[in-house]
């Protein structure tokens, strides 16, 4: 069975100017299974985030429906965590208590949550950082330690909207590596959303594209560029392979045939 599963979503919001509408989505049917890394895949404002956001529950479609294992979708959930672009760390918590924060909410006792909190934060390579604030921290390490917050929870699925967006290249590529390593150890779906072809690629077991607004599914691949890195652990070989080069082009001329520019309603 499919872990969430979207039907004829259709998202609008009201437009700024008060009159009309702005149609975000339209008709995208999409379904995650275990086990799956989902990329997707589009142009600025084509609508990735709000898909992200109905399906972690924060906003309701105007149409169509989200099941989470045959249920409807009434709101945020602890089986789905979100990492956000910006970290949203609580900056008066050191990196361990912004780790187990979530478990702190829900009433975790403290010797549980640290314990969980540390382990994952093992996994993401941050053990000797757990006492530091998050001030002292880089963008990749604060981008880590949301991860950490977001796998302490133990949710089913893991929800990332552009999470390596504002990272140096060479911090994004290293990034890539380890949300890799951490997908394929923590058996988590995975829904990941990016605008760099190069990054859908590498890591989507399933990449989707989306057109630009109303933001539509207009293509969908199955893909298996992950399982050569962790074959080799070389992910500069897997990008530079002629497979990869070709893949790469196809989808940018999908992109540029269809980009239109942002456009105001
Ligand atoms: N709360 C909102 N109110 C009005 N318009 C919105 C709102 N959220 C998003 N939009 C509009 O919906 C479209 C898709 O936005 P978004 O999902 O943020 O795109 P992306 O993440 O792909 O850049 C954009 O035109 C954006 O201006
Ligand atoms: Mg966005």
């Amino acid at each position: 069975m499919s872990v969430i599963s979207l039907n004829h979503v259709a998202m609008e919001f009201p437009s700024l100017e008060g009159i009309g509408s702005v149609r975000a989505l339209d008709d995208v049917n999409l379904e995650f299974h275990e086990n799956e890394f989902v990329v997707a895949l589009g142009a600025s404002g084509c609508g990735k985030t709000t898909l992200l956001n109905v399906i972690a529950g924060f906003l309701s479609p105007t149409s169509g429906e989200i099941l989470n294992k045959g249920l409807p979708v009434a709101g945020p959930g602890r089986d789905r965590g979100v990492v956000f672009q910006k970290h949203a760390l609580l900056p008066w918590l050191n990196v361990v208590e912004n780790t187990e924060f979530g478990l702190k909410l829900q009433g975790v006792a403290s010797d549980e949550r640290r314990a969980r909190a540390r382990a994952n934060l093992s996994l993401v390579g941050l053990s000797d950082f757990e006492r530091y604030p998050i001030y002292q921290l880089s963008g990749g390490m604060q981008q880590r330690v949301g991860l950490a917050r977001a796998l302490t929870c133990d949710p089913d699925m893991l929800l990332m909207d552009e999470p390596l967006g504002a990272l140096d290249a060479f911090t994004r590529e290293n990034m890539q590596e380890l949300i890799l390593d951490v997908w394929r150890k923590t058996q988590k779906v995975v829904f990941f959303i990016t605008h760099s072809v190069e990054e859908a690629l590498f890591m989507a077991t399933r990449l989707i594209v989306m057109s630009p607004r109303p933001g539509r599914i207009t293509h969908q691949y199955e893909l298996s560029f992950c399982d050569r890195f962790f074959e080799t652990g070389d992910a500069r070989s897997v990008k530079s392979s002629s497979e990869f080069i070709k893949m790469r082009e196809e989808i940018l001329s999908i992109i540029y045939g269809e980009e239109v520019g942002e456009q105001p309603p």
